[in-house]
């Protein structure tokens, strides 16, 4: 295997291009944050800065984005000192690998990435030329997240279903490399969905997505929290009768932030009848008690954004000592070295490159006919003569050359 460690690699990437929300929270941060502080658990966390670019073109958005995301996972409890946390951007080998990786992609495999093609079928539903609009970094996405994943040799990639399928692409396009230039550079990825990470349903029911406009940004103030939780809908059903807690947002929210206790009697209190105004108001107390301390902190980290920075470039430093040399590697291994390094043997690539090329040469000799195998260098490995033809000696020069293969 690639890697020294032992421990299995995690890493994730979080698009800078908003504002996280409470299914952001259920679904992505909290169970994160929990499983990077297993023991046997290598976790890496980054901002996908340049992912960000794809989608969005307000600069002062990405940069807002990037604190707030920042100040969110530090706020709820991500342990800089224990995960690598880095900004995508403050690793040039990132891009640089992105590049190794398109020389080895087929086209083909990204005309069937799902966020082109539906790009694609959209435009040709409005009458439009397949391509209008998409630019080729969407076209690019997965080549670049490829690189973020194999650049840190990452056993597992926590995603939602959405994602699959471009870990499935980061895996194809590692192996392809590995077997290009021969060699173990990388290991391949897996996704890991969590089955048991419920998503969040929004304000409408429907799951918690910026793209459906339901969502609860996580860092409201209390009062606006408030609000937000009361404007939650529900059916009509009166104070009084009998709920149902499992057809209920209002429930699936609470559920998400309760102990399994807590979750019991607010089933017995829907079951009661308890009113939906009343039943807002303790689900607001119970995300709210929650979400208090943290908030707290996000503010206070959001205030400073220098220490904010140093961080991430404190994140980066450690990140870069495991991605250079493997970039170093990965350069060498594709034939960009310093032209005076004649050991162009060394290193990884040896299957292609310790295999000598071999040369058949047929010549007359008198009045019949000889071979000689020569190496790279036109040392001669093997020599016979006394063929009939040129093409009874080419016969035999191949057969002589095979055996030398083998025996190499
Ligand atoms: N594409 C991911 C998303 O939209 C974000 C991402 C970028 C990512 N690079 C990654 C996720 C590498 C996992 C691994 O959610």
């Amino acid at each position: 295997m690639p890697q020294a460690s032992s421990k299995t690699r995690i890493l994730t990437g979080i698009t800078t291009s908003g504002t996280p929300h409470l299914g952001n929270y259920v679904g992505a941060i909290r169970p994160a944050i929990a499983a990077s502080r297993k023991a046997d658990a290598e976790s890496f966390y980054f901002l996908a800065d340049y992912h960000a670019l794809v989608k969005c073109d307000d600069p002062a958005r990405v940069q807002r984005s990037t604190l707030q995301i920042a100040a969110s996972w530090l706020a709820c409890g991500l342990d800089p000192a224990k995960v690598y946390f880095y900004r995508q951007s403050d690793i040039p080998e990132i891009p640089e690998l992105t590049w190794l990786l398109t020389c080895v992609t087929a086209k083909g495999l990204l005309n069937r990435a799902h966020a082109y093609k539906a790009a694609n079928d959209a435009n040709r539903a409005n009458g439009e030329d397949a391509d209008a609009g998409i630019t080729a970094g969407l076209y690019m996405y997965p080549v670049l997240m490829a690189a973020d994943i194999l650049i840190f040799n990452a056993n597992k990639v926590p995603v939602g279903r959405d994602q699959v399928q471009h870990i499935e692409m980061a895996r194809d396009i590692g192996q392809r490399f590995n077997h290009i230039y021969a060699g173990e550079y990388f290991t391949l990825p897996e996704a890991a969905i969590e089955e048991n990470v419920a998503t969040l349903p929004g304000t409408d029911g429907r799951k918690m997505s910026k793209s459906y406009d339901n969502t609860i940004p996580l860092w409201l103030p209390e009062k606006e929290l408030r609000r937000a939780i009361l404007g939650i809908v529900t059916n009509s059903q009166a104070p009084g009768e009998a709920k149902n807690p499992d057809d209920s947002n209002l429930f699936a929210i609470y559920r998400a932030f309760a102990s399994a206790d807590e979750a019991v009697a607010m089933r017995h209190a829907f079951a009661e009848g308890i009113g939906w105004g009343d039943a807002k108001q303790k689900v607001f107390e119970r995300v709210n008690a929650e979400l208090a301390p943290l908030r707290e902190k996000y503010d206070a980290l959001v205030a400073d954004p220098a220490q904010i920075e140093e961080r991430l470039r404190a994140g980066a430093t450690r990140a870069r000592a495991l991605a250079t040399p493997l970039l170093a590697k990965l350069r060498h291994a594709v034939g960009l070295r310093a032209l005076n390094d004649v050991a162009a043997n060394s290193g990884q690539s040896r299957a292609r490159a310790e295999k000598p090329a071999l040369q058949p040469v047929v010549f007359r000799d008198g009045e019949a006919f000889a071979f000689k195998v020569l190496d790279a260098k036109k040392s001669v490995l093997a020599e016979q003569g006394g063929f009939a033809s040129p093409r009874e000696a080419m016969h035999e020069a191949q057969a002589a050359m095979k055996k030398l293969e083998a025996a190499i």
